[in-house]
């Protein structure tokens, strides 16, 4: 698989409780990537024509559950058909809590889910602006979705079935990343953060490590020698294989595949094994002020 610095490989081959992995909450808050090569998420026979980029509306980026309701967003079809899509999808959700909660028992009663994305395009087919390009290196931040210190685990599968892996870039640690970029990114405007909530283009108040957040996203995504020449490792993720980072930590690039299912889950930062490991607490260590004001 390669990479080995930054990913950590496990034997697991069920999602179920009984699998060997438990207790790893440190090495995923280390900002290391957790990777099952043998842990395949099953379609059944009548759910492989999913795999499909006609199912996708073409409007959305992805094919989508959000909860609690579990309703699909961004697909197009009969009805019967989007809702055995949506259990498919909704399975996938559920494997994927009951994992989590395997690997990190310490956040059983605090994980959040997020939405399930089901993303049946081929990267190098997705047009996109600088910013939303994700075969750049980044970090996850979103400009409408302030996550003020909140973090995001994320648990990834490649449902392939044409042997194609999922073709990564991991860079380097979040620290390094911090500390290449902050001396040069100003304040923001006083009183953006209440105009844009004001105005709806949050969806809540962009914090001071929201408004450091995005700006490390942009910084990095603009920045063609950083993506060039920064410590980099090429990571492929293969058919059957399944790996959870916390993605607002981990510098990564999808630099091709299709046919991939992700997990996405909410969790605060008090609730960590490590806080200090945090991505608030670096920022807020190294500019020296609290950040979610
Ligand atoms: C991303 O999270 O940046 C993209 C991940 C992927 O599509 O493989
Ligand atoms: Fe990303």
């Amino acid at each position: 698989m390669g990479g080995d610095g930054i990913v950590h490989e496990y034997p697991d081959t069920t999602w179920a409780d009984d699998g060997p992995t438990h207790g790893v909450e440190a090495v995923v808050e280390s900002g290391h990537v957790l990777a099952f090569p043998h842990l395949a998420f099953a379609l059944d026979e009548s759910e492989r024509r999913f795999l499909d980029p006609r199912w996708a509306d073409g409007k959305a980026k992805n094919v989508s559950l959000r909860w609690p309701a579990g309703e699909l967003r961004g697909a197009s079809g009969e009805p019967g058909d989007l809702a055995a899509l949506q259990r498919m999808i909704a399975r996938y959700a559920d494997r994927s809590e009951t994992l989590a909660l395997r690997l990190f028992p310490h956040y059983r009663g605090q994980l959040r889910r997020g939405n399930t994305s089901f993303r049946p395009v081929d990267v190098a087919g997705r047009v996109r602006s600088w910013r939303q390009d994700d075969t750049r290196l980044h970090i996850d931040a979103f400009p409408s979705n302030p996550m003020q210190g909140t973090r995001l685990l994320r648990i990834f599968c490649n449902v392939n079935p044409h042997g194609e892996p999922r073709r990564w870039r991991v860079g380097e640690s979040f620290e390094a990343h911090a500390q290449r970029y902050l001396g040069s990114i100003g304040a923001p405007w006083p009183g953006s953060a209440w105009l844009l909530a004001t105005l709806g283009i949050t969806k809540r108040r962009r914090t001071g490590y929201d408004h450091l957040m995005l700006q490390l996203h942009d910084r990095a995504k603009a920045d063609a020698e950083f993506q060039r020449s920064s410590p980099q490792q090429h990571v492929d993720f293969a058919p059957g294989t399944t790996w959870v980072c916390f993605s607002d930590q981990v510098l990564h690039a999808a630099m091709g595949g299709q046919h991939m299912i992700e997990q996405t889950f909410y969790l605060e930062a008090k609730d960590l094994v490590q806080p200090a490991s945090a991505p608030l607490a670096i920022l807020e260590r190294i500019t020296g002020r609290p950040l979610l004001v």
